[in-house]
This record gives structure tokens, sequence and C-alpha cells, in this order.
């Protein structure tokens, strides 16, 4: 666990308490605290009253199946297709209303009606049927936030083929990996994507990838940027030649409940990302009820914008499925936040009147470097609601917010959830919780969580360990794509006492409860970094690493940063005589990149001639986090060879101060 908790040890009992604002508590979603306790005296009925949000086209027989924990069934033998909850239903009240009001970069824009967006999708489905794509296949899908984007997730759904969305920021290679665990048939892609005011080549690198993916057949490409891609015949088309001429409806497929609605790859603490599975029932109930009550969606007043890149789980949740089911009128901005300016989101706020907005605390600290001037330029009275996921905030950060992006009158929902559980699991809801600036507070209604010690007790309140969920919920992962092994072993072996049929979730956090039992997240326990919100896994960077041929070893850290929450420290020993300059760390922060994707390059790379082990042969990742952020040395009486880190440190200390 990293050192921050030593702060907010000291901050939580005397943290600020920030009641609901009554004007928007009077006319909350919800209302009553009541609703925990309704749900915890009966969690079934609780969630089968949730899932009359969502359009079914047969009924389930039972709510949940828990028989062969920890594999969960949701609405048993229910049928539905999800995209009659997130389009159809829409059609025959409000064809007109916008689902999506989308900015690109450039600054050119185009609204989608909940009609149009229902044509696009159907019209997509088609296309995508008439290249061979049937229910179940995977679609792998590698664009920017473009229209076509959600039009594409959608278009999967209602053939009810699975897809596969990797991240735009991803290498070919991280791209390749992804298509051939999943055996992609079809990849859907652009031919660039804008991103500070330059283009990232998405084609280009697709086209690396697709030298070693067997399993695809067809390439649909979007064209945004217009750059010059080329076309291999008869396995890639351009979505606006076969696209447009598509009948504007399309049946949807039925599914089951159960069926898989994605993948969604994510790091772990292993080299090898793992595929996360999500179905169609249980997650359209959580995605649906999540974000209604979080966000407090009035839909007919409401414009919602979620910052996040659709290619993560929280576009996938919360600019899709979530806020389509409901009704929603969302804001999607295909760029960054500094083009052409600074004050890019808060003139997006203020143009389209967003009244609710979600975003990560790397954004907030961002702003809060670049200054307030740039907030003080926009109008931005047209908010009542800010959320925050993807790290802890500090809460620092949470007070900054509040006042300058908030005006000090709207309520702050800071979220925690991961890939794995599909929904938000920690969080307030914004008419009944008080909130303390640090703390996701407590666990939704439905939800069960506790913290416990390495025996798997639960600790007192007041006390630390691990963040683990005690009961199933419907939007939690029904796997690991093709590993069911891999997948007990990960969540489940740790603190599940199989012989007592007592199921528990471990999910890789750390975390406490203070006096008023709220939950303040601490971060990682396991080698998972987390860098900007983004998850990466220290294994994964080390074997880009190693993959180099100067290198003979490496070992990563996350090391603390005011800005991007961790930043990737390596330390690498060279092969034979190899010297390390600047040239090679350039050379190698390319080559993780290369390997991984930008998101992964090292901050900082020290050239090592060992790395600090124990008498076993562990690298000790401890010391190494201590050297990273300067701190006094922790513990190394285990260390089999103690010179080498007095030396190591000496380097990382002048590379410091080169840096600075
Ligand atoms: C971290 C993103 C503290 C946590 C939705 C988790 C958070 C990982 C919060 C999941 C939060 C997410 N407070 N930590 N509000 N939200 N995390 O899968 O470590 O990309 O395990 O899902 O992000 O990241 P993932």
């Amino acid at each position: 666990m990293s050192d921050s908790h030593h702060t907010i040890e000291a901050l939580f009992d005397e943290a600020r308490t920030f009641p609901p604002p009554p004007e928007l508590a009077s006319r909350a979603i919800v209302q009553s605290d009541e609703i925990y306790a309704e749900a915890e005296a009966d969690l079934e009925g609780y969630w089968a009253r949730q899932a009359e949000r969502v359009v079914w086209r047969e009924r389930w027989s039972q709510v949940l199946d828990w028989s062969k924990a920890p594999f969960a069934k949701w609405f048993v033998g229910a049928k539905l297709n999800v995209t009659e909850s997130c389009l159809d239903r829409h059609l025959a009240n409000h064809a007109d209303r916008v689902a999506y009001y989308w900015e690109g970069e450039p600054g050119d824009r185009k609204i989608l009606t909940y009609g149009e967006l229902h044509t696009e999708v159907c019209r997509l489905a088609n296309a995508l049927a008439s290249l061979g794509v049937e229910k179940g296949d995977r679609v792998a899908i590698y664009m920017g936030m473009v229209p076509e984007m959600p039009i594409a997730l959608l278009a999967c759904a209602r053939l009810g083929a699975p897809h596969s969305v990797v991240f735009g920021g991803f290498s070919a290679e991280s791209l390749a990996d992804r298509i051939n665990d999943a055996s992609a048939k079809v990849l859907i892609t652009c031919d660039g994507a804008w991103r500070g005011g330059a283009v990232v080549p998405l084609k280009d690198m697709a086209d690396d990838a697709l030298t070693r993916t067997p399993s695809i057949e067809h390439v649909v490409v979007v064209r945004r940027t217009g750059s010059d891609v080329s076309m291999t015949s008869g396995r890639d088309v351009w979505y606006d030649q076969i696209v447009p001429d598509q009948p504007a409806q399309r049946p949807a497929t039925e599914c089951d409940s159960e069926d898989l609605l994605y993948l969604l790859y994510t790091s772990g603490t292993t080299a090898k990302p793992k595929g996360i599975v999500h179905s169609c029932g249980g997650y359209l109930v959580g995605a649906a009820a999540s974000h209604s009550m979080v966000f407090d969606l009035h839909e007919e007043e409401d414009i919602y914008w979620c910052t996040a890149d659709i290619g993560w789980v929280t576009g996938h949740s919360y600019v899709v499925y979530g806020p389509l089911a409901n009704g929603a009128t969302s804001v999607i901005y295909e760029g960054g936040p500094s083009f052409p300016d600074k004050d890019r989101f808060w003139d997006i706020v203020e143009r389209y009147g967003v009244t609710l907005f979600y975003t990560a605390p790397t954004s907030i600290r961002t702003f809060m470097k670049w200054g307030e001037s740039h907030l003080e330029k926009h109008d931005l009275s047209s908010l009542r609601l800010l959320g925050t996921v993807g790290e802890p905030i500090n809460p620092e950060a949470w007070m900054w917010y509040r006042k300058n992006v908030g005006g000090d009158r709207c309520p702050i929902v800071d979220t925690w959830w991961q890939t794995e559980t599909g929904g938000l699991m920690i969080s307030p809801l914004p008419g009944v919780t008080t909130t303390k600036p640090g703390s996701a507070t407590v666990p939704l209604p439905g939800i069960s969580a506790d913290v416990v010690d390495e025996e798997g007790r639960s600790v007192p309140l007041g006390q630390g360990g691990y963040l683990v969920i005690t009961k199933p919920w419907p939007s939690m992962l029904r796997g690991i794509y093709g590993d069911d092994d891999r997948f007990v072993e990960t969540y489940w072996r740790r603190f599940s006492k199989p012989e007592e049929n007592r199921w528990v979730y471990f999910a890789g956090d750390g975390a406490k409860r203070d006096h008023d039992g709220y939950y303040w997240l601490l971060g990682r326990v396991d080698d998972v970094m987390n860098v900007s919100g983004h998850r990466i896994s220290t294994l994964e960077v080390e074997s880009a690493l190693v993959d180099h041929p100067a290198v003979a070893e490496a070992a990563v850290v996350g090391r603390d940063d005011p800005v991007t929450g961790q930043a990737i420290a390596a330390f690498v020993t060279l092969r034979g005589d190899r010297v390390g300059d600047e040239m090679l760390i350039a050379e190698l922060r390319d080559h993780v990149a290369g390997k991984i994707g930008k998101i992964a390059r090292p901050a900082s790379i020290v050239f090592t001639d060992e790395l600090p082990k124990t008498r076993s042969g562990k690298i000790m990742r401890r010391l190494l986090r201590d050297i990273s952020e300067q701190r006094k040395l922790g513990d190394v009486t285990t260390l089999a060879n103690e010179a080498v880190v007095q030396e190591i440190a000496e380097r990382a200390k002048s590379m410091h101060r080169a840096d600075g």
C-alpha cells in the first residue's frame, strides 16, 4: 500500500462533511436512505425491482443462480436484446430526443437523436451481417471517439455478437494480442483519430496488427481524418461505402440474459491482460440502475457528460449502455482537453449547458495545475452534479473541484468500481449521502462490501485492510475469457471458504473504513499501477523492457505523482558491457510504447548494475518505490545485496536532479 494512507489517516476523522444540497435532495431520484435497508432485507427482490428498468422479451424463472459459485447467473432464462432497451423503446415517445451531442476535436459537430441512432445502428448491423457476422462471433473495435464508435458497440449488440473494444492508445501488438485471444472475426477501426491537434494513425497500426491475426476476415474503416491509408482488397471496406445503403431496420437478435455482451481486456498481476466477460441481462440492469440513481438523472432535463473514452469500461457503462437505457442526452467529445486551448472542457460545458459532469481525478489535478483562469472565462452555472472515477481522489483536488467547477453548490459523487464490477459499487447517492472529501462513502444499495485482514476477517471500523465484495451482484464479471481457472484464482481464491459455501470477491484494492463506516480507497495492493486512471501491470512493462535486446533485467514500480496519481519508474540492468545513456532511455521508452501503448511509457528509467533482491531472488519492489519517491529506505534486512540499494538510490537522486 502506498504512503497516501498516512495523509488520509490524519484527515479522515476530522474530514469536513457536505450534506446533500436541499434543492437537489427534494427532487432527487433517490430521496430516502430506506433503499439500503430494503436491499439488505431482500437482495434478490431489490434486484428484481431494478430489473424492471430493462425491456425483456421473456422474464426470468429465478433472479440469481449462485449454485455454481463463483460462476453466477442472473435473471435465469430471461431473454432480451440490450439495444431494445437502449434504442427501440425510446422511439414511441421521444425519437426526437437527442441521444448524443458529438463534438470533434477540430470543432465539427453532429447531433444524433434516438431515432437517428436507431437507424444508424440498424444499418451498421445489416452491413456487419453482410460481412458474415453472426450471433456469438466476436468483433474487435479500435477507434477514436467518433459517433460511429457507440454505433459500432450497439450494432454488435444488435446482432448478439460480443464486442471487444481496444482503446485507441494501445499499440499494434496489444491490439493483435487481444484480437487473437478472442479470435475476433471482424475489426472496426478508423483511418485515424484526432488527438491534441495531431492524427493517431489507427489504420496503420491496425495493419501492423493484422499481419498476425488470422481470425480476422474483414475490416470496416471509418473515414475520419482523411489520412492516406492502405486498403487490402477483399478484406478492408470503407464504412461509408457499405453502411449508408443498408436498410434502416434490423430486427434485434434475441439473446439469453447470460449470453456474452462484451469482452474488455484489463491488466492484472501477470504480463497477459485478461478478457473480462460481461453478459447481457445483469450488466444492463446494473449499469442502468446505478447511472440513474448516482447521477440523479432526470432524462428530460439533464445534459450529461462523461469524459471517459469508450475504450475503457467507464465509457462502456456510462457513455453507452447506462445512459442510453435511461434515455439520457449525453455529450461526447472526441479529443484532448487542451485543444485548441486549456478551456476546451469548460467551453463545452457552457455551450451545451452540461448539468451532470463525470471525469477522472487525474484530469482534475491537471486543471488545478493549469489554473482557475481557464474556468473563469466560462459560465458553468448549468452544472448541478459532479462525479469522479478511476483512482483515489485526494481531498485537495476534491475541494478544488467542488469550489472551482461546482461553484460550491454541486454534490460530488466519488465512484469506486472496476472493469470487473461492470458498474458503480461504492458511491454516494447525491440526494441522501453526506459526502467527505476523499471518501467514496458507502456501498450502493444491493452491494455488500467489507474490509478484511490477511485471514479474511472483517476489521473493526477505523482500521484498514483489503476491500472485498461479499455477495454477488448483477453486473459482476462472469469470468475471464477462455480461462476459468485464472478467474477463480485471481478474484475468489484468497478470501473465499468454498467448504462453507462462502464466496468473497477480492478487488485488489486496499481500503479503510472510518468511524462512520465510510470507505477510503487506498490504491492497489497488487502489482497493478494506476497511471492517470489507467490500469497497467508492472509485469507487463517489465516484460516489454526485457524484450529489448540491450536489457538483461528490469523492475518496474508505480511512484506517487502529483498529476497522474502514479508514474511508471523503471530500473534496468543492461546486457554485457552495454552502457546506458540518454539515447538508450529514449529508445527503451519508445520500445515500451510500441509493445503496449503510449500510456505505458515509463516516466523514468534508471540503469543499475544489479537489482535489489531478497535472498530467495525476488525483486524488492518496495525498496525501489522508496527510492523512486525519495523516502527513507524501508526494511532492508532480507536483502541479499545491500550495497546495490545505496548505489541505485544515488543514481535515482542524480536523475531527479537532472529532471528538475
Ligand atoms: C481504481 C475503472 C479509488 C481502483 C472504473 C480499481 C478507484 C481500479 C476509484 C479499476 C475510486 C477506480 N477511488 N480508486 N473512485 N475508481 N479506482 O478497471 O484501484 O480501469 O481497482 O475501472 O481503479 O480500474 P478499471
